[in-house]
């Protein structure tokens, strides 16, 4: 699939509009994710925190369990959107590899502006993946 311009906008919009729905009092740093699927759904998440802190759940890895848990496997592109067009973090790029190194990461602000556009294998190189476990 190529993910042109226009996809690339709509997929920071659904990530600037989830966001709305971050539930992070203390941290107050909202973060919304939207991941479009091969078969062309997008999927969205936002942050959700917890008083006991360690509970947090980062919006990419709901938005990637959001379409997992309806039968996406395959995924094309997911952008995210915090207020300073922050980068995901580790454990999601992990979770990311695990169904391919060839997604696209768009990183954007709360204005929609696109600050960096990465692959998966770009964000976590030497991934651990499904493929280095060993048979059995
Ligand atoms: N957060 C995400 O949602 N995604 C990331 O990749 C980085 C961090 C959230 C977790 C927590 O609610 C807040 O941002 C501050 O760490």
């Amino acid at each position: 699939m190529i993910i042109d311009s226009e996809i690339k906008k709509q997929l920071v919009e659904a990530a600037i509009h989830v966001r709305n729905w971050s539930y992070s009092p203390y941290s107050k740093y909202a973060v919304g994710a939207a991941i479009l699927t091969s078969s062309g759904k997008v999927y969205d998440g936002a942050n959700v925190e917890n008083a006991v802190f360690p509970l947090t759940m980062c919006a990419e890895r709901v938005a990637v369990f959001n379409a997992v848990s309806q039968g996406e496997l395959d995924f094309e592109a997911v952008a995210v959107v915090t207020e300073n067009a922050g980068t995901p973090c580790g454990s999601c790029r992990q979770v990311l590899a695990e169904y391919g190194l060839d997604t696209l990461v768009i990183i954007a602000d709360h204005h929609g502006t696109i600050h960096q556009e990465k692959t998966v294998a770009e964000l976590l190189p030497g991934a651990f993946t499904p493929k280095d476990l060993p048979k059995s």
